[in-house]
């Protein structure tokens, strides 16, 4: 039997297969939990050439050492989650964290030092706001927001406001954007971020859609970040972030990851590795289920509008969709007519879609962004993303589609 796998497999087989040889392995199908701290090397020699690898203190570039050292630079069920997840997003490498906040934090904290400048995209999830309207500007780092709904030429003008302030190093995109699902204009943002000199990296935030229906690499970002706690774990069982993108890029977010100590768990890695199997089909299976639970949303008198990718009148909105995304995913939004007590209590009388935050997981939840995710947002900056008293947010996962929207419909009954 040959455990070499060719290399142009699809990612959903690397998933099952890829990165692994069961004959190293005791004959185990699956990988083994490494639940070790450390690692034993055969000689004091070998390992110190290890950590000379690592750190890079003969090369300049810290790098991947020959032999495991200790589980905070690398453990196998890092690595052979990180290889799969590469793959999912075509991309040269990956790398595992403890949270999604952990991999935006690390991430921003590799290219940004005081002085230096961040655009991003507006809303964000509550915790990158919070990252990037108080934690970094008391770094010194300046943050500068734009709306995603902005063009090009609006995110360029803010470019060049930003670059009087210091050099911008990074541009973040968070799109869909949490929770109004809309889509920035990738393609132009990067093209802008491409025409200066230092050229910022465009970093991107795909936790809503996901490599399956969204890759942003190809689309002119140079990293990808993802909270893996979502559709990626799909469980709702675990707390996780993956980056991924080029080797220099991402080994260079690595380095500050070993530093920091960011990266994550071999348990939550193994865990991970069990939801990857099936994480092309699951997506696919609650995309299915998300269009029918939309189209029901749609058509309700007490939904005064509802917010799902490629579900809009808005024909720029449309016409991201259609270039840059190849499905819906299972995120959405909708506001009810009235306010915050008609969504509260629409919310209070779900039973089938629990009362949670959170998204991707195969059960479906839902929350009222305005007091749950996005509290920490003020009132202004709600009020101008869009982000109304009104709205709940609604994550489908793999119930039977027709009980989550008679669940709605009893719901929604309360107050129309
Ligand atoms: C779009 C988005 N990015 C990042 C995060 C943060 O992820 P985590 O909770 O895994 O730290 C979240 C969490 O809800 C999110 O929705």
């Amino acid at each position: 039997m040959s455990n070499i796998l060719p290399t142009t497999v699809a990612p959903e087989t690397f998933a099952l297969h890829g990165s692994y040889d069961p004959l190293r392995s005791e004959g185990s199908v699956k990988p083994p939990l490494f639940a070790t701290s450390t690692f034993v090397a055969g000689s004091a020699g070998e390992l110190a050439r290890w950590f000379r690898q690592a750190y890079g203190l003969d090369s300049g570039h810290p790098g991947q050492p020959d032999g495991l050292i200790y589980s905070r630079l690398v453990n196998p069920n890092l690595q052979i989650c990180e290889e799969r997840w590469a793959k999912f997003e075509r991309a040269a490498q990956a790398a595992l964290f403890a949270s999604g906040m952990a991999a935006i934090s690390t991430t921003l904290l590799t290219f940004c030092r005081p002085g230096d400048q961040i655009l991003y995209s507006a809303p964000v999830y509550g915790g990158t706001d919070y990252l990037m309207t108080h934690l970094l500007p008391s770094f010194g780092i300046g943050t500068h927001a734009f709306l995603v709904t902005d063009g090009p030429v609006q995110v360029g003008e803010l470019l060049r406001k930003a670059l009087a302030a210091g050099p911008v190093r990074v541009v973040y995109v968070e799109t869909p954007a949490n929770p109004t699902l809309a889509l920035a204009d990738l393609r132009g943002i990067a093209a802008e971020c491409a025409s200066l000199d230092p050229r910022p990296i465009v970093v991107v935030d795909s936790t809503v859609l996901g490599p399956v229906f969204h890759r942003p690499l190809e689309l002119g970002a140079q990293v990808v970040v993802h909270s893996a706690t979502k559709s990626i774990g799909g469980h709702s069982d675990l707390i996780a972030g993956i980056v991924a993108g080029s080797n220099e890029l991402v080994s260079t977010i690595k380095a500050s990851r070993t530093i920091l100590g960011t990266m994550a768990d071999p348990h939550t890695a193994w865990l991970l590795l069990r939801s990857l199997e099936a994480y092309k089909v699951r997506v696919e299976a609650a995309e299915q289920k998300a269009l029918k639970v939309a189209r029901f949303l749609r058509a309700h008198p007490a939904v005064e509008k509802l917010y799902f990718p490629g579900f809009t009148e808005d024909a720029v909105q449309m016409a991201r969709f259609d270039s840059q995304c190849e499905g819906h995913g299972s995120l959405m939004s909708f506001t009810v007519r009235g306010g915050r007590a008609e969504a509260y209590r629409v919310l209070d009388a779900l039973a089938v879609v629990k009362l949670a935050v959170s998204l991707g997981g195969t059960e479906s939840l839902a929350e009222h962004p305005r007091t749950h995710t996005h509290s920490d947002v003020t009132d202004a900056d709600l009020d101008r993303f869009g982000v109304c008293e009104g709205m709940i947010r609604l994550s489908v996962g793999l119930e039977d589609a027709d009980d989550v929207i008679a669940d709605l419909k009893q719901a929604l009954g309360r107050i129309g």
